[in-house]
């Protein structure tokens, strides 16, 4: 296939002409979406918002796709706001047709700053009932099509809401959504995120509270490019950034595969290889690598996956939770559980365990063990042998990463 040169842009907006590959995996997202709505999950940088702008640029005929950020979101009437604002601006017509959402707001005082919808706080006690409406205001206004939200990073949301209005606020509002999706056949959503709801919602499922907000939704990993995307990937900023190469297969080749076929670190090296000369070559990729694991300025990001742990784990779990990789990143091969059981125990004491939790575990609790692990690999930090079962970093790069950073490489 003739590859199309590309500029290196590590983190920034990637034209949906030039999102390479994603194919496959947007065909089964598609597939997914005629009959139930999908969650995303994903590590960081890996490309989930690549993969939904490359879907917006040519959705089915029949399917509208509306498309949020809503990171920055921290109430649930901040997010009616932005539900509502995306609804009205795809149909003005429901605007001026008196929808339902525009007479709820009539009644409520709601406002308007130089045309832009503003939802004042005293209306936060009616957030369900605007929700319903905006959404069916759609629904109702186009009867023929499929239309699915997307709402990317909505666990962030979710987690801001709790941590000012608490988990049940947050539950509410992913209760309210599937209510919206099991009444409304036309209706579909997409969470993308890369904190796993797990996290979020962790403490109300502790708490007793049984129903599963997302249950009815398939799940589906974004994974890094399939190896001969990533290749093509590397080929494409190798062309784009004019380097030069001797060995242009192998180059491409070496600069995906020392970072696992990630995009966003594709990307990274051969924008480094541009900023340090005009030459290109697969030593040149390894020690670009090498180096940026032990950057002290971290231009990667890489430091995040030991500081989201502390918020993730909380100082009950994070001794075990730095133990387990620990034994994991150390280890020349993949771990059986009781192995990697007996490392942890043998390293953290009994008397500095901290917290109940950690004792358990010390004491032998395996299903707790078993518990936190599968945590971390929904967290995509550990994944099992799928012959073996035993337990190795999912990515080979945050292996060599953690190890350097954890002086144990
Ligand atoms: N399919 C692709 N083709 C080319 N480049 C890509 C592709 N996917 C991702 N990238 C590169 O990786 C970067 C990160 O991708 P993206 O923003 O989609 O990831 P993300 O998973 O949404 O990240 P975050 O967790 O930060 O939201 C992009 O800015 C781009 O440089
Ligand atoms: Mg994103």
């Amino acid at each position: 296939m003739q590859v199309k040169p590309m500029r290196a842009n590590p983190g920034g907006e990637i034209e949906a002409g030039n999102v390479v590959g994603r194919d496959r995996l947007i065909k089964e997202i598609w597939n997914a979406l005629h009959v139930q709505s999908v969650v995303m999950v994903a590590e960081r940088r890996i490309g989930k918002t690549t993969v939904v702008k490359k879907m917006r640029s040519g959705p089915p005929a029949g399917l509208r796709l509306i498309y949020n950020d809503v990171e920055g979101l921290s109430t649930p009437l901040e997010f009616v706001e932005a539900v509502a604002r995306d609804v009205e601006s795809l149909l003005p017509a429901v605007r001026q047709a008196g929808s339902k959402f525009r007479r709820m707001l009539g009644h409520l005082g709601g406002i308007e700053i130089g045309g832009v919808l503003k939802l004042p706080p005293q209306m936060s006690p009616n957030w369900k009932d605007l929700l319903r409406a905006t959404v069916e205001d759609l629904l109702d206004h186009c009867p023929d099509s499929f239309h699915v939200f997307v709402w990317d990073e909505i666990p962030l949301m979710l987690d801001k809401i709790r941590s000012s209005a608490g988990e049940q606020v947050a539950m509410d509002v992913l209760d309210v959504l599937r209510g919206l999706r099991q009444k409304h056949s036309r209706l579909r959503m997409i969470y993308t995120g890369s904190i796993g709801l797990h996290h979020v919602l962790s403490g109300l499922r502790e708490a007793g509270h049984a129903n599963a907000p997302t249950n009815d939704m398939r799940t589906i990993e974004v994974t890094p490019l399939d190896r001969d995307d990533g290749r093509m990937l590397a080929q494409a900023l190798l062309l784009g950034e004019e380097l030069q190469c001797s060995e242009p297969e192998e180059t491409a080749d070496a600069t995906a595969e020392e970072v696992d076929d990630i995009p966003y670190y594709i990307h990274q090296v051969v924008a480094r290889m541009r900023a340090v000369g005009n030459e290109a070559s697969a030593a040149l990729a390894r020690s670009i690598v090498r180096k940026a694991l032990v950057d002290a300025q971290d231009t990667w990001n890489l430091a995040h996956y030991r500081d989201r742990l502390d918020g993730r784990y909380g100082p009950d779990r994070l001794t075990l939770v730095l133990a387990v990789l620990d034994a994991v990143g150390a280890a020349g091969e993949p771990l059986a559980f009781d192995d990697l059981g007996h490392r942890v125990r043998s390293t953290v004491p009994r008397e500095k365990a901290g917290s109940d939790f950690v004792r358990d575990v010390i004491d032998g609790d395996d299903e707790k063990l078993r518990k936190l692990l599968t945590s971390l690999e929904r967290d995509h930090y550990l994944c099992r042998d799928p012959h073996t079962g035993h337990y190795r970093f999912r990515f080979s790069l945050i292996q060599r990463w953690w190890n350097m950073k954890r002086g144990g490489a």
